[in-house]
């Protein structure tokens, strides 16, 4: 009764020019382990979720990265998107699939660009999650302990300790400002909020009908296409009546059968190539290089992604992302990389 909901449809634009509009970060090896991070999420729930109940959901011009880097997942478990709405309607079309499918299903809904460096404990905590979910009307959230302000991601305050390691939430609070991040991380009942959720199809659909009763009524009058050739077209003509909104606003913020399960498993989202940088392996002077014709002299904390064997020479640069991708080449402050989505835009 598991299934897996993947959602693959966003554009990665803070990654840029690494990851394009053409090529987003989840079809991307960003940290040179072999696997891109779409292949990373479905190899990390081998033998909890079975490959057929593994449903992608993505942009449809994605379909053909996603048959050459997954051909284990067949052409009907991809769900096609024809516009961008933001993860709310993505995780509704694919929870009232399966809901169709199999009314008992259990769901774990996971983006596709996440790094996760301890798996067995990552499995061990979705494995206990989802036998929460299946005896309770609850939705389950993954809580990271925070240690830095961080503004670009969401924030669950657990309040009364209940079974085991669930907490119920108190409050759900997406996208701080520095001041109120500030003030979360001191307070010290906040978590960082994964961005991966567990729920039975059953309760989701009910949190839809409750707080984005549009988009429930959307997907409900699917039920007569879905899994036959008329569904593409449905979707094609109705997914664009959705309103742009993401999960995290549109139920979770409202919702009052929320739990938080701590998790600790070495998490990160790799937004930004601040966190990337973070992440990668660097020298004595902080500098994160890959390139294997690179020079660099007094250098101080810089992440450089060259492609092998062009030439660079660095003097004197300090906290800046230098790289040179798909015919562009950027260097910018680590400070200001909020900016490259703009740049994306210009150039
Ligand atoms: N199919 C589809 N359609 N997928 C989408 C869409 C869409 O319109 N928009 C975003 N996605 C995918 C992205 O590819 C990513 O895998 C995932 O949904 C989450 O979207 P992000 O845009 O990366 O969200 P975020 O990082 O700003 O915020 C969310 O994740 C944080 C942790 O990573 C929130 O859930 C935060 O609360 C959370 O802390
Ligand atoms: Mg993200």
């Amino acid at each position: 009764n598991n299934y897996l909901i993947i959602m693959a449809g966003g554009i990665g634009s803070r990654f840029w020019p690494m990851s394009t509009p053409e090529t987003p970060k989840q079809f991307l090896d960003i940290l040179g382990t072999g696997q891109t991070m779409i292949q990373q999420t479905i190899t990390r729930l081998n033998g909890i979720v079975p490959i057929e109940n593994v449903f992608i959901v993505t942009g449809s011009r994605y379909k053909a990265l996603i048959n050459e880097q997954l051909p284990e997942v067949k052409d009907e478990q991809i769900l096609m998107e024809p516009c961008m709405r933001n993860t709310a309607p993505c995780i509704a079309y694919a929870a009232y699939k399966i809901y169709q499918r199999n009314p008992e299903a259990n769901i774990v809904v996971a983006p596709s660009d996440h790094l996760i460096t301890n798996e067995k404990e990552f499995r061990s905590v979705i494995s206990e999650g989802l036998k929460f979910v299946a005896a309770d009307d609850v939705l389950l959230t993954l809580g990271i302990h925070p240690h830095r302000p961080e503004t670009g991601y969401g924030y669950i305050q657990a309040g009364e300790k209940m079974e085991d390691a669930m907490n119920k939430v108190k409050a759900f609070k997406e996208k701080p400002n520095l001041e109120t991040a500030k003030a979360y991380l001191s307070e010290g009942s906040y978590f960082w909020n994964a961005g991966i959720f567990l729920w039975s199809a059953k309760s989701i659909i009910k949190a839809f009908e409750n707080y984005l009763p549009k988009v429930a009524e959307i997907f409900e009058a699917g039920s007569e296409k879905y899994y036959t050739i008329d569904e593409q077209g449905f979707i094609d003509e109705q997914f664009p009546l959705c309103e742009n909104i993401s999960i995290d606003y549109g139920i979770m913020e409202h919702a009052d059968n929320i739990y938080v399960m701590p998790a600790d498993f070495g998490w990160s989202d790799l937004g930004t190539w601040g966190s990337l940088w973070e992440k990668r392996e660097k020298d004595e002077q902080g500098n994160s290089v890959v390139g294997d014709a690179v020079k660099t002299y007094d250098c101080e904390n810089n992440i450089i992604t060259i492609p092998d064997g062009r030439k660079v020479v660095l003097q004197g640069i300090k906290d800046c992302i230098v790289t040179e991708a798909n015919g562009v080449f950027m260097v910018c402050r680590k400070s200001e990389e909020q900016r490259i989505k703009e740049f994306q835009k210009e150039s």
